[in-house]
């Protein structure tokens, strides 16, 4: 078995099949610049940003590389619509899709010959993005920072594969070679990572952001917001914690809770805010012990991958 030549690799033309994934607020063009460049597939995070906003990162990302990249629409967002519509302006080659359905925007993507391949959490969606006519899926379990659903990588990303006939990505908890040797042993064939890239020396978040992530344990990772429909893995601080229990005692009401963490992740990233960010982060951060360039992290997984599945 090898990561080298695998249906994603095809299909993007990309060296080696790993996707960053969209980060809201972090995953700008320095960082999918750096990705691309060094043979992954970069992805602009397209969150709630302004469009304009949007447009100079896209066309910053192309003055940064000549590889292909990619953008991530949170179909909730209330600039989803704008955004489907920027990235075919703009000749984007592939879209991500998380938070829900893109199935209206399908078809005017593939006219545009965009490639997409939405983030799914369960066999379902997996099946109707595949009948939609998504060029393939991220299976992302819930060991993932940021928005998360409940199933784990290691059940979820097998019975997707089972499921889809497209070629499935794997994400969530894959941070170095053995993540991708075992993702490719489920049936994967291509990782979307996360939390290793929020320690990119290219990423732009604030040094106290990756501090955290590098200092975190295996233990360091709490989920708040179940009882708001829109569950978030964040590394524990004081703020975490606190959201937590006020989920749990019943101190914040949903309400208050919304109210407590709305611009959190921004003051995390911007301003490294431990008393009102929310650090979003993947359970896999405990592995995390060192920052270094994208072109590092890529080569040394790929490296460790390889020499597990060839053995
Ligand atoms: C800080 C952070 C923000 C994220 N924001 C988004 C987002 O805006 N859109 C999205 O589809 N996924 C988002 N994700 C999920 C990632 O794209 C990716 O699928 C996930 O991080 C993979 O799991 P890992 O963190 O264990 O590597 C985010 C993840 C993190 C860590």
């Amino acid at each position: 078995m090898t990561t080298k030549k695998t249906r994603i690799t095809e299909l993007l033309g990309i060296k080696y099949p790993i996707f960053q994934g969209g980060m809201a607020w972090i995953a700008e063009s320095t960082l999918a610049a750096a990705v691309s460049n060094a043979g992954g597939l970069g992805i602009i995070a397209g969150g709630s940003a302004p469009i304009d906003y949007l447009r100079e990162q896209i066309r910053r990302c192309k003055s940064l590389t000549d590889k292909p990249f990619g953008v991530n629409i949170m179909l909730m967002s209330p600039n989803a619509e704008e955004l489907a519509q920027l990235v075919i302006e703009e000749g984007v080659p592939v879209v991500t899709t998380g938070a829900g359905n893109p199935g209206k925007f399908m078809a005017a993507w593939k006219e545009a010959g965009v490639k997409v391949i939405p983030v799914v959490p369960s066999v379902a969606l997996a099946k109707r993005m595949e009948r939609s006519g998504a060029d393939a899926v991220i299976a992302e379990g819930t060991e993932s920072g940021g928005h998360i659903g409940e199933n784990t990588t290691m059940c979820l990303v097998p019975q997707v594969v089972d499921a889809v006939e497209i070629p499935v990505l794997a994400a969530g908890g894959i941070a170095d070679g053995r993540g991708i040797a075992a993702s490719f042993m489920l049936g994967a064939e291509g990782v979307q990572v996360g939390t290793r890239f929020l320690a990119a020396d290219e990423c732009q978040v604030n040094p106290v952001y990756k501090e955290l992530v590098v200092k975190a344990k295996d233990t360091d990772s709490v989920v708040t917001g179940r009882y708001t429909g829109h569950p978030c893995r964040n590394v524990k601080t004081k703020f975490s914690k606190m959201l937590a229990n006020g989920e749990k005692d019943g101190s914040l009401t949903p309400e208050q809770f919304e109210e407590v963490t709305l611009g959190s992740l921004r003051k995390a990233v911007q301003d490294g805010n431990l008393d009102e960010g929310s650090f979003l982060c993947g359970a896999i951060a405990g592995m995390v012990k060192e920052v270094k360039p994208c072109k590092d992290i890529i080569e040394e997984m790929f490296g460790e991958a390889e020499a597990l599945l060839s053995k």
